[in-house]
């Protein structure tokens, strides 16, 4: 096998490090790890004896019980660490916690937190190999692999691909770490939102900038929502949601005018008669149970990939 076919980094911190081909890799792994999830006793021993500490200073459903699934089904031993109910509430410092449980010898450390570049942080001050489960506002490198996953097995490919994203662009790190993956593999992206919840410069990442549903959804493969992120707003952005679901929120009649084998997604967590009606989260074209069904077979090639250049670098199966 290759030399480009091993695997080599510590960390997983965004998409933005990633080349093309190390995301294919990612990408390529993960759909040999779909099947596990299909067998009756859903485990291979592929980490056993590896120890994986889920450090969560922000809430989390999906990201936290894909990574622990994925974690049982490879056979390796959690830690599952809460910010809220631990010694940071005494006074314990971000670094003095992380490394109090370093010395616990784990060896990888999935962390989510509310400020951007904690994972990079952790990173330069732990041996351990650091995954980075969505950092403030910054990235979410692994729901952006879970989305081009659910693409690809949807629609085969991503290159050619023209995919809208709609939402608070601003605010959102799936965006940024979806940006960075799919122009890397050929896509054509277009971002659409309010004025008030778009970057400036949003362009500079290689994308067309849309203010209107018309222009963004024309001619669209994949139609990303995003959840308006209230948790993150310093200010009001918009006067109600009433007046935000009139404007951007997708409907049935507004999905027509996607191309008609359009795919629809979302993260998660949706928020029902704001940015999406539930006619269209639950309709036919929605594959958003799918990103969390394939969320766990993505998280497994993570962890195995990881791991595997901590023991000097696996051959990735075919
Ligand atoms: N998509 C996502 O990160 O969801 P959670 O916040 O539930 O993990």
């Amino acid at each position: 096998m290759s030399d480009e076919m091993v695997w080599r980094r510590k960390d997983l911190l965004g998409i933005a490090d990633l080349s093309a081909q190390e995301i294919l890799m990612l990408l390529d792994t993960a759909e040999s790890f779909v099947e596990v999830a299909e067998r009756p006793i859903k485990k291979v021993p592929t980490l056993r004896g590896r120890t994986v500490i889920n450090l969560f200073f922000e809430n989390s459903t999906r990201t936290r019980s894909s990574f622990e699934l994925a974690e049982k089904r490879l056979s390796a031993d959690s830690l599952n660490f809460s910010g809220s109910s631990s010694a940071l509430s005494k006074g314990e410092s971000l670094i003095d916690t992380a490394r109090n449980l370093e010395a616990m010898s784990p060896d990888l450390v999935v962390i989510r937190h509310q400020h951007p570049g904690v994972p990079h942080l952790l990173s330069k001050r732990l041996e351990s190999g650091i995954i980075n489960a969505g950092d403030g506002a910054h990235e979410h490198p692994t729901q952006a692999l879970l989305d081009a996953f659910t693409i690809r097995r949807h629609k085969g490919r991503i290159e050619g691909l023209k995919v809208t994203i709609i939402g608070d662009i601003e605010h959102s790190r799936v965006v940024r770490s979806n940006i960075h993956l799919l122009t890397k593999l050929g896509a054509e992206v277009t971002v659409a939102g309010p004025r008030t919840m778009m970057p400036e410069a949003i362009d500079k990442m290689g994308v067309a900038v849309a203010y209107d549903l018309a222009t963004a959804l024309h001619d669209a493969d994949v139609v990303m929502m995003l959840r308006v992120q209230l948790e993150r707003h310093q200010k009001t952005l918009f006067p109600s949601t009433k007046e935000y679901f009139d404007l951007f929120g997708l409907t049935p009649r507004r999905l027509q005018m996607a191309k008609d084998d359009a795919i629809v997604m979302h993260p998660g967590p949706m928020n029902r008669g704001v940015e999406i009606s539930s006619a269209v989260a639950d309709g036919q074209r929605s594959v958003i149970l799918d990103q969390v069904a394939n969320g766990v077979a993505v998280r497994m090639a993570v962890l195995y990939l990881l791991m595997s250049s901590r023991s000097g670098g696996t051959e990735v199966r075919p």
